[in-house]
């Protein structure tokens, strides 16, 4: 019996060997790893004559069955790697690839316009030594208006009435309309000096055309100390459009109206396009000026709201809105190829 079997054996070892040298692709070598060494494969098979096997005979036929398994499955692997690296040579052969050509230049992101104007802006203003601060999008309607002058029933609540949200608090919250929120956020948690810029995303009941959007950035600026005055103001904002616009730029400081600031001032820059000379200048519509941001003195009555003595400390604040200087140092003529994410529009800046 036992000789029986190990014929048998040996003539299993001897078909699979030939027949797997002789196997010409990874397909037909799995097929004949299957049927040889799988569940129902030969060997297998042959294994489970073994129950009528004394246990001597068990004990010297199973080391034989075994050896024969590892040199199969020896020689399964060698020769699927041989098959491996003939199959892709063929292919390579077959389709003309040359592998010394350098590869097709990949497609790298870059940042977005506007995050590359607002980095630039907020870049000289560190270098003015303003500091980063932060205040929530949904913002309670204290900080948006009470706390900087603006009561219920002021009118400049019209100007920038936005999306109110009801709260379980039954305190009404509103999408900021502005960053100007920030300025009371910082003077409630800090002393003077104070010296921070918040930049971000603000909200207003706009309807999108070519120069407004429901959404866009500002940047809001707050300097508080002893002795500050308009003289600081213009002086840092000079600087800041110089360095925005060039050494050569011209800053003109406007009288203005803002409930939180008093005296206000819009701040407008020589137009960079036509420098004033182009009566027909589509840029700035023959005016040679174009308006850049509000800004002015902090009212007595904001600083009171913080419980900063504005017998003591006085300060300036301004805000700017990021996309309307990016579109003037850009000239992009509609703020809605920021959003549209056009990329053969925004890969040019
Ligand atoms: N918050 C004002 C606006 O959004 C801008 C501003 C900020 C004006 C700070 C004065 C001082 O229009």
């Amino acid at each position: 019996m036992i000789e029986q079997l190990k014929t048998k054996l040996n003539e299993i070892e001897n078909t699979y060997i030939s027949k797997l040298q002789n196997c010409a692709s990874s397909k037909d070598l799995q097929d004949l790893q299957v049927e040889s060494l799988g569940r129902k494969g030969a060997l297998t098979e042959l294994l489970k004559s073994l129950k009528d096997l004394s246990l001597e005979e068990k004990k010297a036929f199973g080391p034989l069955s075994n050896e024969v398994k590892n040199k199969l499955t020896a020689l399964f692997e060698e020769k699927a790697k041989v098959l491996e690296i003939e199959e892709i040579n063929k292919t390579l052969n077959a389709t003309d690839i040359d592998l010394t050509l350098p590869a097709f230049p990949f497609e790298k992101g870059k940042r977005h316009p506007l995050e590359i104007a607002k980095k630039r802006m907020t870049d000289i203003l560190k270098g003015l030594g303003f500091v980063w601060a932060q205040g929530p999008l949904v913002e309670d309607e204290y900080h948006n208006f009470d706390a900087l002058n603006i009561p219920a029933h002021h009118p400049a609540r019209d100007m920038q009435d936005t999306f109110f949200i009801k709260n379980t608090q039954k305190k009404d919250f509103v999408l900021r309309t502005h960053t100007s929120g920030v300025q009371i956020r910082t003077m409630q948690k800090q002393k003077p000096p104070i010296r921070i810029i918040a930049p971000g995303r603000v909200f207003r009941k706009d309807a999108l055309d070519a120069t407004h959007s429901p959404v866009f950035n500002q940047i809001e600026g707050l300097y508080i100390d002893k002795n500050v005055s308009l003289a600081d103001l213009k002086r840092d904002l000079t600087l800041f459009m110089k360095g925005l616009f060039g050494p050569k730029a011209q800053v003109r400081f406007r009288s203005s109206f803002f409930p939180f600031t008093e005296p206000s001032v819009e701040v407008d820059v020589k137009c960079v396009f036509c420098e004033g000379k182009n009566p027909t200048c589509p840029v700035c519509k023959g005016s040679g000026w174009k308006e850049m941001l509000g800004a002015g003195i902090v009212h007595p009555n904001v600083l009171r709201n913080c419980g900063i003595d504005p017998e003591v400390y006085s300060g300036y604040a301004f805000g700017m809105g990021v996309e309307r200087l990016a579109m003037f140092s850009l000239n992009i003529k509609d703020i809605r190829n920021f959003y549209d994410n056009d990329v053969r529009i925004l890969e040019q800046f």
